[in-house]
């Protein structure tokens, strides 16, 4: 991976769905004057286009073949939020639909677009200071950062941030139901065969149950005076 000359490492961040990774990794980013980059949007927009082109995503030839055609870029916006542009389409809005929802850990899984993803993902990383959050970036994308982190809390507690966010929309789901998709979200990304969900043997792990949004990021800035 190219080196950018003075520029500080990168920072890897993984860990399961609604750790809050993205949200506290786009404040970390912010707070030590680093770009972000949010690596489930890429496999998300690897989705959206598959499913805009009516491929079957059980199909991983299909998905591979889809994935291999697409031109895309990740841009920032002002506010540092990441930008997917595929084929010229601003597509980034669509990103979160149940649609994408649906489909994403199969398109996830497939070995050839993790390799296109990954490649991307560190030439980005290439270009200098960046937090990059995602399930396999201190595993695979960026083994050798120095600062890995682990972000956890239990799947009851993140169904309840879920659940809480879902009735401050203004949309009524029952916590169970939220706490039982998550428990099979957690299953299918530590459970899949490429690059599976887990810390690095070196990442630090950061138990956020009894922290506040503001606490994590705290506590990410402590370790980044720490370890950097
Ligand atoms: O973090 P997220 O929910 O936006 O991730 C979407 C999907 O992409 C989810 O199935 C996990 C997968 N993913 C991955 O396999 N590797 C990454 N580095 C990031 C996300």
């Amino acid at each position: 991976m190219p080196e950018t000359s003075n520029a500080r490492p990168p920072i890897a961040i993984d860990g399961p769905a609604v750790s809050g990774k993205s949200s506290v990794g786009k404040a970390f980013a912010s707070r030590i004057g680093y770009r972000f980059l949010d690596t489930g949007l890429m496999y998300r927009a690897a989705t959206w286009n598959a499913v805009q082109n009516g491929v079957d995503v059980s199909d991983a030839q299909s998905v591979a073949a889809a994935a291999e055609t697409m031109e895309f870029s990740v841009t920032d916006s002002e506010s540092g939020d990441n930008l997917i542009v595929i084929n010229g389409e601003d597509v980034t809005k669509h990103l979160h639909s149940i649609q994408v929802d649906d489909a994403v850990s199969s398109v996830a899984a497939v070995g050839r677009v993790r390799e296109i993803m990954v490649a991307e993902q560190q030439r980005l990383a290439g270009e200098g200071e960046i937090v990059m959050v995602g399930r396999d970036i201190g595993t695979v994308v960026l083994p050798d950062a120095p600062l890995k982190i682990y972000l956890t809390a239990t799947a009851r507690t993140r169904a309840i941030r879920r659940h809480r966010d879902f009735i401050a929309e203004g949309t009524e789901v029952e916590l169970e139901v939220i706490l039982r998709s998550m428990e099979q979200r957690d299953l299918a990304d530590s459970s899949r065969e490429n690059s599976p969900l887990r810390p690095a043997d070196d990442a630090l792990v950061v138990d956020t149950d009894d922290l506040s949004f503001d606490e994590v990021v705290e506590k990410l800035i402590e370790l980044v005076e720490e370890v950097l």
